[in-house]
Protein backbone atom coordinates (compact mmCIF):
# COMPACT_ATOMS: atom_id res chain seq x y z
CA UNK A 1 0.00 0.00 0.00
CA UNK A 2 2.65 2.80 1.15
CA UNK A 3 5.84 3.15 3.15
CA UNK A 4 5.03 6.05 5.13
CA UNK A 5 5.84 8.44 8.08
CA UNK A 6 5.32 6.66 11.58
CA UNK A 7 3.88 10.39 12.72
CA UNK A 8 1.00 9.38 10.35
CA UNK A 9 0.60 5.79 11.78
CA UNK A 10 0.97 7.06 15.35
CA UNK A 11 -1.39 9.84 15.17
CA UNK A 12 -4.47 7.24 13.87
CA UNK A 13 -3.57 5.00 16.67
CA UNK A 14 -4.00 7.71 19.24
CA UNK A 15 -6.94 8.54 17.94
CA UNK A 16 -8.25 5.26 17.81
CA UNK A 17 -7.01 3.85 21.31
CA UNK A 18 -5.08 0.98 20.02
CA UNK A 19 -1.35 0.84 19.24
CA UNK A 20 1.14 0.12 16.62
CA UNK A 21 4.00 -3.14 16.81
CA UNK A 22 7.43 -1.99 16.32
CA UNK A 23 9.23 -5.27 15.83
CA UNK A 24 12.90 -5.33 15.71
CA UNK A 25 14.39 -6.26 12.77
CA UNK A 26 17.19 -7.82 11.33
CA UNK A 27 17.61 -9.22 7.77
CA UNK A 28 14.91 -10.02 5.09
CA UNK A 29 13.85 -13.07 6.96
CA UNK A 30 12.35 -10.74 9.74
CA UNK A 31 11.27 -7.60 7.70
CA UNK A 32 9.22 -10.15 5.54
CA UNK A 33 7.75 -12.00 8.47
CA UNK A 34 6.55 -8.64 9.73
CA UNK A 35 4.92 -7.12 6.64
CA UNK A 36 3.46 -10.70 6.02
CA UNK A 37 2.41 -10.48 9.60
CA UNK A 38 0.94 -7.18 8.89
CA UNK A 39 -1.20 -8.16 5.77
CA UNK A 40 -2.36 -11.39 6.98
CA UNK A 41 -3.75 -8.76 9.99
CA UNK A 42 -4.77 -5.79 8.04
CA UNK A 43 -2.98 -4.14 10.42
CA UNK A 44 -0.57 -1.16 9.93
CA UNK A 45 3.54 -1.88 11.22
CA UNK A 46 6.72 -0.05 11.83
CA UNK A 47 9.45 -1.52 11.32
CA UNK A 48 12.49 -1.43 13.84
CA UNK A 49 16.02 -1.66 12.87
CA UNK A 50 18.62 -0.69 15.92
CA UNK A 51 21.21 1.23 14.46
CA UNK A 52 24.03 -1.74 15.02
CA UNK A 53 21.23 -4.60 13.55
CA UNK A 54 22.36 -4.51 10.28
CA UNK A 55 25.71 -3.57 8.08
CA UNK A 56 23.92 -1.82 5.13
CA UNK A 57 21.06 0.19 6.68
CA UNK A 58 20.76 1.53 2.83
CA UNK A 59 20.14 -1.80 1.47
CA UNK A 60 17.90 -2.70 4.22
CA UNK A 61 15.96 0.52 3.48
CA UNK A 62 15.65 -0.16 -0.16
CA UNK A 63 14.28 -3.53 0.62
CA UNK A 64 11.33 -1.92 2.98
CA UNK A 65 10.94 0.46 0.77
CA UNK A 66 10.17 -1.98 -2.22
CA UNK A 67 8.12 -4.55 0.17
CA UNK A 68 5.71 -1.64 1.47
CA UNK A 69 5.15 -0.02 -1.86
CA UNK A 70 3.87 -3.83 -2.76
CA UNK A 71 2.15 -4.67 0.65
CA UNK A 72 -1.60 -3.95 1.43
CA UNK A 73 -1.26 -2.24 4.34
CA UNK A 74 1.27 1.00 5.87
CA UNK A 75 4.36 0.13 6.92
CA UNK A 76 7.31 2.93 8.58
CA UNK A 77 10.73 2.16 8.88
CA UNK A 78 12.23 3.44 12.05
CA UNK A 79 16.08 3.79 13.22
CA UNK A 80 15.46 2.40 17.08
CA UNK A 81 18.22 3.76 19.46
CA UNK A 82 20.18 6.01 17.18
CA UNK A 83 22.86 6.78 19.32
CA UNK A 84 24.77 9.86 17.70
CA UNK A 85 23.50 12.85 15.29
CA UNK A 86 25.72 10.75 12.36
CA UNK A 87 23.31 7.56 13.15
CA UNK A 88 19.94 9.62 12.60
CA UNK A 89 21.74 11.63 9.31
CA UNK A 90 22.76 8.19 7.59
CA UNK A 91 19.14 6.65 8.42
CA UNK A 92 17.16 10.09 6.80
CA UNK A 93 19.53 9.62 3.83
CA UNK A 94 18.96 5.95 3.22
CA UNK A 95 15.54 6.73 3.57
CA UNK A 96 13.85 5.67 7.10
CA UNK A 97 10.51 7.29 7.45
CA UNK A 98 11.44 7.91 11.10
CA UNK A 99 14.02 8.23 13.77
CA UNK A 100 14.41 7.98 17.51
CA UNK A 101 16.63 9.38 18.52
CA UNK A 102 18.11 8.10 22.37
CA UNK A 103 19.59 10.16 24.88
CA UNK A 104 17.53 9.09 27.74
CA UNK A 105 20.67 8.34 30.23
CA UNK A 106 22.11 11.97 29.43
CA UNK A 107 21.18 15.30 31.77
CA UNK A 108 17.99 16.76 31.20
CA UNK A 109 19.09 20.02 29.01
CA UNK A 110 21.53 18.11 27.30
CA UNK A 111 19.60 15.16 26.37
CA UNK A 112 16.93 18.93 24.76
CA UNK A 113 20.11 19.82 22.84
CA UNK A 114 21.27 17.03 21.14
CA UNK A 115 17.64 15.75 20.15
CA UNK A 116 16.63 18.95 18.97
CA UNK A 117 19.31 19.19 16.51
CA UNK A 118 18.25 15.71 14.84
CA UNK A 119 14.36 17.16 14.81
CA UNK A 120 15.44 20.57 12.77
CA UNK A 121 17.14 17.99 10.03
CA UNK A 122 14.46 15.03 10.45
CA UNK A 123 11.44 17.49 10.05
CA UNK A 124 13.21 19.43 6.93
CA UNK A 125 13.39 15.83 5.01
CA UNK A 126 9.46 14.74 6.49
CA UNK A 127 11.09 12.15 8.84
CA UNK A 128 9.65 11.18 12.16
CA UNK A 129 11.34 11.92 15.52
CA UNK A 130 10.93 9.90 18.64
CA UNK A 131 13.04 10.28 21.53
CA UNK A 132 12.89 8.83 25.24
CA UNK A 133 12.66 10.72 28.69
CA UNK A 134 13.54 8.76 31.63
CA UNK A 135 15.44 6.07 31.00
CA UNK A 136 13.43 2.16 30.19
CA UNK A 137 17.22 0.41 30.84
CA UNK A 138 18.38 -3.05 30.11
CA UNK A 139 17.54 -6.42 31.95
CA UNK A 140 20.98 -7.97 31.05
CA UNK A 141 23.01 -4.74 31.56
CA UNK A 142 24.62 -2.82 34.55
CA UNK A 143 22.56 -0.10 33.23
CA UNK A 144 19.98 -1.18 35.25
CA UNK A 145 20.75 1.43 38.01
CA UNK A 146 20.35 4.28 35.51
CA UNK A 147 16.30 3.23 35.29
CA UNK A 148 14.62 6.14 35.89
CA UNK A 149 10.71 6.68 35.70
CA UNK A 150 9.04 9.43 33.18
CA UNK A 151 8.43 12.80 34.99
CA UNK A 152 5.28 14.06 33.70
CA UNK A 153 6.19 17.82 34.02
CA UNK A 154 9.70 17.59 32.64
CA UNK A 155 7.91 15.59 29.64
CA UNK A 156 5.73 18.45 28.82
CA UNK A 157 8.49 20.50 28.48
CA UNK A 158 10.71 18.20 27.08
CA UNK A 159 8.16 17.84 23.94
CA UNK A 160 7.19 20.86 23.65
CA UNK A 161 11.50 22.59 23.26
CA UNK A 162 12.48 19.76 21.29
CA UNK A 163 8.89 19.25 18.97
CA UNK A 164 9.90 15.53 18.88
CA UNK A 165 6.72 13.06 17.47
CA UNK A 166 6.42 11.27 19.96
CA UNK A 167 7.80 10.02 23.14
CA UNK A 168 9.40 6.83 24.55
CA UNK A 169 8.23 6.65 28.40
CA UNK A 170 9.48 4.82 31.69
CA UNK A 171 6.53 3.09 33.26
CA UNK A 172 7.92 0.16 34.36
CA UNK A 173 9.00 -1.76 31.45
CA UNK A 174 12.51 -2.99 30.44
CA UNK A 175 14.46 -3.56 27.87
CA UNK A 176 15.24 -7.78 27.25
CA UNK A 177 14.05 -10.65 30.03
CA UNK A 178 12.30 -9.91 33.00
CA UNK A 179 14.22 -11.06 36.57
CA UNK A 180 10.90 -10.76 38.26
CA UNK A 181 7.01 -9.49 37.70
CA UNK A 182 7.11 -6.31 35.77
CA UNK A 183 5.28 -3.87 37.80
CA UNK A 184 3.54 -0.86 35.79
CA UNK A 185 2.46 2.33 36.57
CA UNK A 186 -0.52 2.98 35.19
CA UNK A 187 -1.73 6.07 37.36
CA UNK A 188 1.83 7.45 35.99
CA UNK A 189 0.51 6.25 32.37
CA UNK A 190 -2.51 8.03 32.67
CA UNK A 191 -0.71 11.58 33.91
CA UNK A 192 1.80 11.66 31.34
CA UNK A 193 -1.26 10.63 28.49
CA UNK A 194 -3.03 13.89 29.98
CA UNK A 195 0.32 15.79 29.92
CA UNK A 196 1.58 15.52 26.86
CA UNK A 197 0.01 15.38 23.72
CA UNK A 198 2.22 13.45 21.25
CA UNK A 199 1.76 9.82 20.87
CA UNK A 200 3.62 7.67 23.62
CA UNK A 201 5.18 4.80 22.73
CA UNK A 202 6.14 2.24 25.55
CA UNK A 203 9.99 0.28 24.90
CA UNK A 204 10.65 -3.74 26.52
CA UNK A 205 7.53 -5.01 25.67
CA UNK A 206 8.43 -8.63 25.51
CA UNK A 207 7.42 -10.45 28.62
CA UNK A 208 5.58 -7.63 30.25
CA UNK A 209 2.53 -9.82 29.94
CA UNK A 210 -1.06 -9.72 27.78
CA UNK A 211 -3.38 -8.00 30.51
CA UNK A 212 -0.84 -4.92 30.86
CA UNK A 213 -0.24 -4.62 27.44
CA UNK A 214 -3.52 -4.96 26.16
CA UNK A 215 -4.31 -2.10 29.10
CA UNK A 216 -1.28 -0.09 27.95
CA UNK A 217 -2.74 0.50 24.66
CA UNK A 218 -6.47 1.44 25.42
CA UNK A 219 -5.03 3.58 28.18
CA UNK A 220 -2.62 5.68 26.52
CA UNK A 221 0.03 3.80 24.71
CA UNK A 222 0.13 4.35 21.20
CA UNK A 223 3.31 2.38 19.87
CA UNK A 224 4.63 -0.67 21.25
CA UNK A 225 8.56 -2.46 20.59
CA UNK A 226 8.58 -5.88 20.75
CA UNK A 227 12.07 -7.50 20.46
CA UNK A 228 13.25 -10.52 22.35
CA UNK A 229 9.61 -12.07 22.18
CA UNK A 230 9.96 -12.55 18.63
CA UNK A 231 13.28 -13.35 18.08
CA UNK A 232 13.00 -16.27 21.18
CA UNK A 233 9.84 -17.58 19.17
CA UNK A 234 12.23 -17.88 15.94
CA UNK A 235 14.99 -19.46 17.81
CA UNK A 236 12.82 -21.38 19.44
CA UNK A 237 11.10 -22.52 16.57
CA UNK A 238 14.76 -23.43 14.82
CA UNK A 239 15.64 -25.14 17.73
CA UNK A 240 12.74 -27.47 18.71
CA UNK A 241 12.20 -28.05 14.79
CA UNK A 242 12.88 -31.70 13.42
CA UNK A 243 14.59 -30.43 10.28
CA UNK A 244 15.95 -33.25 7.40
CA UNK A 245 17.12 -30.65 5.49
CA UNK A 246 19.40 -27.99 6.63
CA UNK A 247 17.98 -25.89 4.06
CA UNK A 248 14.56 -25.74 5.42
CA UNK A 249 15.84 -24.60 8.40
CA UNK A 250 15.23 -20.67 8.09
CA UNK A 251 11.35 -21.20 6.91
CA UNK A 252 10.97 -22.42 10.57
CA UNK A 253 12.24 -19.01 12.44
CA UNK A 254 9.86 -16.82 9.41
CA UNK A 255 6.62 -18.66 11.05
CA UNK A 256 7.35 -18.36 14.34
CA UNK A 257 8.81 -14.78 14.53
CA UNK A 258 5.23 -13.98 12.17
CA UNK A 259 3.04 -15.88 14.40
CA UNK A 260 4.01 -13.95 17.70
CA UNK A 261 3.88 -11.11 15.94
CA UNK A 262 0.25 -11.27 15.14
CA UNK A 263 -0.31 -12.17 18.13
CA UNK A 264 0.67 -8.93 19.56
CA UNK A 265 -1.31 -7.04 16.49
CA UNK A 266 -4.44 -8.64 18.06
CA UNK A 267 -3.86 -7.92 21.63
CA UNK A 268 -2.88 -4.01 20.69
CA UNK A 269 -5.88 -3.80 18.53
CA UNK A 270 -4.40 -2.53 15.43
CA UNK A 271 -6.11 -5.51 13.60
CA UNK A 272 -8.00 -4.34 11.09
CA UNK A 273 -6.51 -0.62 11.31
CA UNK A 274 -4.27 -0.93 7.90
P1 LIG B 1 12.11 -6.17 24.13
O1 LIG B 1 13.22 -6.94 23.51
O2 LIG B 1 12.12 -6.24 25.62
O3 LIG B 1 10.79 -6.49 23.55
O4 LIG B 1 12.39 -4.62 23.80
C1 LIG B 1 12.46 -4.21 22.46
C2 LIG B 1 12.67 -2.74 22.37
O5 LIG B 1 12.17 -1.99 23.17
C3 LIG B 1 13.48 -2.24 21.25
O6 LIG B 1 13.67 -0.87 21.33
Amino acid sequence: MSFVTMGELLKKAQEGHYAVVAPSNKDEITLRASIDAAEEMHSPVIINLNYKAHPDIRFFARMCRDLALEASVPVALNQDHGAEYEHAMRAIQAGFTAVMADRSTLPFEENIAKVSEIVKVAHACGVTVEAELGHVGYSDKDDMKERALTVPSEAKEYVERTGVDCLAVAIGTVHGVYKGTPHIDFDLLHELRDTVNVPLVLHGGSGTGEDNLARACREGICKINIGTDVMQAGRDAVLHSVVHAPHDTLPFFYEAYKKELERYMVLFGSKGKA
